[in-house]
């Protein structure tokens, strides 16, 4: 089990498991939960891939369907957690972001970048969540206009790291990165 002492080391060992999201695609980090509450019913949790990751800037992008529900509830709370859990290394990671959505012109460029047979992931008839009379009901037509950004904007970081004695930590944008360690 690694055993971290300072801060920071701990903090760098979190991002190079963040970053295998982008950099493997047999990573768990790249397929994290995107966690998004109303201000009434249940919280929402679902799966989205990690599209784009900035280490600089503190930024995860995701993409989605404007007609999908979780751009309603953003709309009304762009707030979310990203959660991760990383079984070889037994590292949970909970993040809370802001989240700016993009849609329209402004996604173009994201847009031309799609490979063509994942662009069909944008435009299904009817819309995602719709109820409908079988199966197979619905059709794919990728469409530019339904295409959503959302880049979330890293507020803090929680790692937990299971071993025989855990190791828990949290890093707020507000104080700098800083962290403290926390009672697991
Ligand atoms: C492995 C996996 C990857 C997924 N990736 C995405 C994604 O990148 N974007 C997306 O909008 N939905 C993705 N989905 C579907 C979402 O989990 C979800 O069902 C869909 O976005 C509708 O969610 P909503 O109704 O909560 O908005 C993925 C699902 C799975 C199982």
């Amino acid at each position: 089990m690694k055993v971290f002492s300072k801060l920071d080391d701990f903090l760098d060992f979190g991002w190079a498991q963040i970053s295998r999201g982008k950099a493997d695609k047999k990573s768990p980090a790249r397929h994290p939960t995107f966690v998004t509450s109303s201000a009434v019913g249940f919280p929402n949790a679902r799966t989205l891939v990690m599209r784009r990751l900035d280490r600089k800037n503190y930024q995860i992008e995701f993409h989605t369907d404007t007609a999908s529900s979780k751009m309603t509830v953003l709309e009304e709370n762009p707030r979310a957690v990203i959660h991760i859990w990383l079984p070889k290394v037994q590292l949970q990671i909970q993040m809370c972001v802001d989240v700016e959505v993009k849609v329209g012109d402004i996604t173009i460029p994201n847009w031309r970048n799609i490979p063509t047979n994942s662009r069909v992931a944008y435009g299904t008839i009817p819309s995602p969540g719709t109820v409908i009379e079988s199966p197979l009901a619905y059709n794919y037509v990728p469409n530019q206009k339904r295409f959503a950004v959302l880049i979330c904007h890293i507020q803090s970081i929680q790692l937990l790291l299971l071993g025989s004695k855990h190791i828990c930590a949290n890093y707020k944008k507000t104080t700098n990165w800083q962290g403290e360690w926390l009672s697991p």
